[in-house]
């Protein structure tokens, strides 16, 4: 059989490793049974091509790292950053799932089960008569809140300044999360100090990023 057949074989059923398809999970899955270890879990909605799932993974090996990703295509993506990863580092504690964060959250996540929460640059549907489709909206907020631990963390950062004074006053509003808590930017020196593909592209257009973090 020709090798270059083989390669090719051998990429795709590691890239799918690490894919689930969110649109066929019934109410029962829950995130704790694809991964082989029970360590805590962090959650990335919107992990878009996957910079932060795939050092993150590896820079903490004794957690779990759930990313949700709608567009089908950016969940291939990170799933792929995730098998190249695991491939050179040999971990397994990463999965990616293509789906919407929403109906996950509200029936696939337990109760104070989770370690953080991560929302990254999300879409920030500039016009008023979209902001509805907003991902920091009520439902989620409260679901992010009752599905972490007490002492969790959720992540928020945006480069869009009116999202997230939006944000901050919703979150305040509808749970009762302690912040939000400033995070500095950590000097840029190789690629490893940005945390995703947004973050990047925003700091080299010299454009500010707004950053912080909640804790229940
Ligand atoms: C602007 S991109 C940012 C990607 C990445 N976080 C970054 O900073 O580079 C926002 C991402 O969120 C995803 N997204 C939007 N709504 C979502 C939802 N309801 N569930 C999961 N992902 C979502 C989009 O498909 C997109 O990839």
């Amino acid at each position: 059989m020709p090798r270059r057949y083989l390669r090719k074989i051998t990429h795709r059923l590691d890239f799918e490793k690490y894919l689930i398809n969110g649109r066929e999970l019934d109410e029962n899955w829950r995130a704790e049974s694809v991964f082989p270890v029970q360590q805590p879990l962090e959650v990335e909605i919107g992990s878009g091509k996957g910079l932060f799932m795939a050092h993150e993974s590896v820079k903490t090996p004794d957690h779990n790292f759930l990313g949700i990703e709608v567009a089908n295509n950016y969940a291939a993506y990170c799933a792929l950053q995730l098998a190249k990863t695991n491939n050179e580092q040999g971990v397994s504690n990463a999965m990616m799932i293509a789906g919407d964060a929403t109906p996950i959250f509200t029936t696939n996540l337990q109760d104070d089960s989770v370690e953080a929460v991560h929302i990254y640059f999300p879409d920030p549907w500039w016009k008023k008569k979209h902001r509805k489709r907003r991902i920091i909206n009520p439902v989620i907020v409260s679901n992010i809140y009752r599905v972490l631990r007490v002492g969790g963390k959720f992540h928020f950062w945006t480069d869009v300044e009116e999202y997230y004074q939006t944000a901050l006053e919703l979150i305040k509003e509808i749970s009762q999360f302690k912040g939000p808590f400033p995070v500095e930017e950590a000097p840029a020196n190789d690629p490893m100090d940005y945390r995703t593909h947004f973050e990047k592209r925003t700091r080299e257009n010299g454009q500010p990023v707004y950053r912080c973090y909640f804790e229940k």
